[in-house]
C-alpha cells in the first residue's frame, strides 16, 4: 500500500475552514468540492493514457488520451458522493459506479446496502472517494469489491484518516495488491466510538509526504 498525504499550503487551509463548526453548509460543499479536486489532481498522476493524433489549425501531431477502458470513480455512500463531482470534473470520461456501506455504529462494522459496481473490473482503474477513512472497515470493504472482480490498480481518494484506519487498510491487504491511498490530512487518532480526533499527533508528523507502507 502506497500512502500519500497532500503536503501542500492551500489544502492544509481549506480542510482547517471545513473543520469549523461555524461554516456554513454552502461553504462546507465548496470547499469539499476544491479539496477533491486538488487531491484529484495527485491521485490521477498515474491515470493510464495513450497516444492520438490531433488535428490543430497548423498541422496533425501526436497528442495523449486516456485509455480504454475509462476509469471507474465509486463514491461510497453516501457522503462520498459528496466528492463526486470533483472527481469527474478532472477525468469527465470517467464511468461512475456506487457502493452503498454504512456503518454499524455498535460494531463499527460495513454493512453492504448496496452495490453497483460493474461485474469485470479486469483493466480498470478504480478510484474510491469517501471523505472519512476511519476504522477503515468501509474501506477495505469496497477495496475487497473491487478487486474480487478483478480489478489492480486502486486509488482511494480521503479527506481525514486516522492512523488507525490507515493501518487497517494496510494490515488487511498485505501482498494481495498495490493500493494507493491519497488523502488531505491523516489526523490524530480514533476516539472510544471509532470516530477520527482532529490534530497532527505523532502519526500526522510521521506521515507526510509519500509513504509506502
Ligand atoms: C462514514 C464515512 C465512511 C465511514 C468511515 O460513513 O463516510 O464511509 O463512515 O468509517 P470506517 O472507516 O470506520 O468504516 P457512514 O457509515 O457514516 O455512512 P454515511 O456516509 O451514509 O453517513
Ligand atoms: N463518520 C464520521 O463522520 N467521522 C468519523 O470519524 C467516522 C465516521
Amino acid at each position: 500500500m502506497q500512502l500519500h498525504v497532500a503536503d501542500h499550503p492551500l489544502i492544509r487551509h481549506k480542510v482547517t475552514v471545513l473543520r469549523d463548526k461555524r461554516t456554513p453548509s454552502p461553504t462546507f460543499r465548496l470547499l469539499v468540492d476544491e479539496l477533491v479536486t486538488l487531491l484529484a489532481y495527485e491521485a490521477t498522476r498515474h491515470v493510464r493514457v495513450t497516444e492520438c493524433e490531433v488535428e490543430t489549425p497548423l498541422t496533425s501531431t501526436t497528442g495523449t488520451k486516456i485509455a480504454d477502458p475509462a476509469p471507474l470513480i465509486v463514491p461510497i455512500l453516501r457522503a462520498g458522493l459528496g466528492m463526486l463531482d470533483g472527481m469527474t470534473r478532472l477525468i469527465p470520461s470517467a464511468e461512475v459506479g456506487f457502493l452503498g456501506l454504512k456503518r454499524d455504529e455498535e460494531t463499527l462494522e460495513a454493512v453492504t446496502y448496496a452495490n453497483r459496481l460493474p461485474e469485470d473490473l479486469t483493466g480498470r482503474q478504480v478510484f474510491l472517494i469517501d471523505p472519512m477513512l476511519a476504522t477503515g472497515g468501509s474501506l477495505v470493504a469496497a477495496i475487497e469489491y473491487a478487486l474480487e472482480r478483478g480489478a489492480t490498480d486502486v486509488t482511494c481518494v480521503c479527506l481525514l484518516a486516522a492512523p488507525e484506519g490507515i493501518d487497517h487498510v494496510r494490515v488487511s491487504l498485505g501482498d494481495r495488491a498495490d493500493v494507493k491511498v491519497v488523502v488531505a490530512q491523516v489526523d490524530e487518532r480514533l476516539n472510544e466510538v471509532g470516530y477520527i480526533v482532529p490534530g497532527l499527533g505523532d502519526a500526522g508528523d510521521r506521515l507526510y509526504g509519500i509513504v509506502d507502507l
